[in-house]
Order: structure tokens, then C-alpha cells, then sequence
């Protein structure tokens, strides 16, 4: 299976709108690229708001839902508690099985996991326990300010702890800056900036680059734009080539 996991330093941080919207952007460039939710708490399969839906409209694929999400449960917990609380038991081995299948349709899977790495999110397993089982390389989604840098390091540390690669990192900034005065926000964009040399001289990793806040919206299709705009694609594609040419 040759593809991405995607995980974020915190739930909410946009790991929907970047995983799809680089599905989207690198099959404009030609790759075959699928992507799948495996495990979906909050919104049934076929709600438009939910991540699986969202997904599909971003990426432009023409899965059936059903092959774009395994499980979805209704409440909005995490997934291994939202399964308990509908009796329901999906086993990491049906994660693996799922998202093979998936990967036989595309050349490349995009896999969002749930929230941040130490999530318990099967019935037996939690995200990191998946991601090895998938054997996937990680894509990690920031929100970029304060806290940052504590964040993505101890992400990229406790991945790295079970032997799982870290391919990068991307910022969203998925609030608005609540920031009162100019000062303020000026202060946010050097945070920004430093916080992306902190993370590669720390850890090695990069960062692809940082995506604005949309503050209105003309179409979904913003957040492709912005991607094509504000992330090193071609570095990205680089990682990605030495993890799969044993690098
Ligand atoms: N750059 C952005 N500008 C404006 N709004 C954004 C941006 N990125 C994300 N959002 C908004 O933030 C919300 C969270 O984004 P998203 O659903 O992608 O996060 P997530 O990490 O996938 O969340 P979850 O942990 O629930 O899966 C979405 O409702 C989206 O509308
Ligand atoms: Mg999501």
C-alpha cells in the first residue's frame, strides 16, 4: 500500500479539508490519488458535513461512500467510545483490510485517521497501533501559533517512538486570529514563521508550508486553491519518493 496517513496535533486542526484538497491538487498534477475516513464519529456515511462526504466532494472521486468510510457512528467522541456506545466492534484487522482494498483501486491512499495520534480508535487499537499495521508514512496537520512547536514535536516524537515515519508537516489555520490590535497579529505571523524552523531544526522534519484562514467562502474549492498557492507540493512528492524507494 503506497500512500499517506494523516493525522492532527489536535481534533478540529483541518486534516479533512488538507487531505482532501491535496488528494485534489496532486491528481490535477496526474496521480491517481484516493482517500479514505476509515472510522467516522459525528456524522452518518452520507451526511454532506461529515469528513467522508467532504473527502469525496474535495478529492473529486468517484468512490462509493461505502469505500471511502467503514464505520461511521453518530456520536461525536472518540471512536472507539462512539462504537461502544452504539454496540458496535470494528477490529484493527478491519481498518487493514478496508483501506487495502482501497488501495488496490488508487496508486496512492490518503488515509484521515481521528483526531491526533493517541486516540483510541478501534475496538483493539489506537491510531498509532493502524498506522503501523498499514505500514503508512504520516502527514502531520498543525494549527500554526502558540503551542505549536510543543505540539508537532511531541507528535513527531511519539510516532517516532513506535517506529512510525513522519513524512512533514502542514499548517491550517482553521480560526480566525483572535488577535485585538496590529502588534498582536504581527506577533502571530513571526510565531508562525519561527515555528516552522523550530519544528525541521528540532526534529529534521519539515514543514510544507501554512495555509490562511478563508474568512468568507465563494466555493469548497477555496481550500484547493490555497493548497496550490501555500504548499510545497513537489517537496512533499519528494518525501514521499524516498519513503517508497527505501531512502
Ligand atoms: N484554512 C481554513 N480557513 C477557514 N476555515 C477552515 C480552514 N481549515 C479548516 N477550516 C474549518 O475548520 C473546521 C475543521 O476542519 P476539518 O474538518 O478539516 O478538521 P479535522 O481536523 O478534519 O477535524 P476532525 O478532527 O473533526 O476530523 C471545518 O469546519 C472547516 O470549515
Ligand atoms: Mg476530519
Amino acid at each position: 500500500m503506497k500512500g499517506l496517513f494523516i493525522i492532527g496535533t489536535d481534533t478540529g486542526v483541518g486534516k479533512t479539508w488538507v487531505t482532501g484538497a491535496l488528494a485534489r491538487a496532486l491528481r490535477r498534477r496526474g496521480y491517481d490519488v484516493g482517500v479514505c475516513k476509515p472510522i467516522q464519529s459525528g456524522n452518518l456515511k452520507d451526511d454532506p458535513a461529515g469528513d467522508a462526504m467532504t473527502l469525496r466532494r474535495l478529492a473529486d472521486v468517484s468512490d462509493s461512500i461505502s469505500d471511502i468510510c467503514l464505520c461511521a457512528l453518530p456520536q461525536p467522541v472518540a471512536p472507539q467510545l462512539a462504537m461502544r456506545l452504539s454496540n458496535v466492534d470494528i477490529y484493527m484487522e478491519d481498518v487493514v483490510s478496508f483501506c487495502r482494498r482501497a488501495s488496490n483501486r488508487h496508486e496512492w491512499l490518503f488515509v484521515e485517521g481521528a483526531g491526533g495520534v493517541a486516540v483510541p480508535y478501534v475496538s483493539d487499537a489506537w491510531v498509532s497501533d493502524v498506522i503501523r499495521a498499514l505500514d503508512l508514512p504520516v502527514l502531520i496537520v498543525a494549527r500554526p501559533g502558540l503551542g505549536t512547536v510543543n505540539h508537532s514535536i511531541l507528535t513527531i516524537e511519539y510516532l517516532r517512538n513506535q517506529d512510525i515515519r513522519v513524512v512533514g508537516v502542514v499548517f491550517n489555520r482553521s480560526s480566525a486570529l483572535c488577535t485585538e490590535n496590529d502588534t498582536d497579529s504581527r506577533l502571530m505571523v513571526l510565531l508562525e514563521e519561527t515555528n516552522a524552523s523550530y519544528i525541521r531544526e528540532s526534529t529534521g522534519v519539515p514543514v510544507f508550508g501554512a495555509l490562511p484562514h478563508i474568512s468568507s467562502f465563494t466555493s469548497e474549492l477555496d481550500i484547493v486553491n490555497l493548497v496550490e498557492e501555500n504548499i510545497n507540493l513537489r517537496g512533499l512528492l519528494e518525501s514521499l519518493g524516498s519513503v517508497y524507494s527505501g531512502d
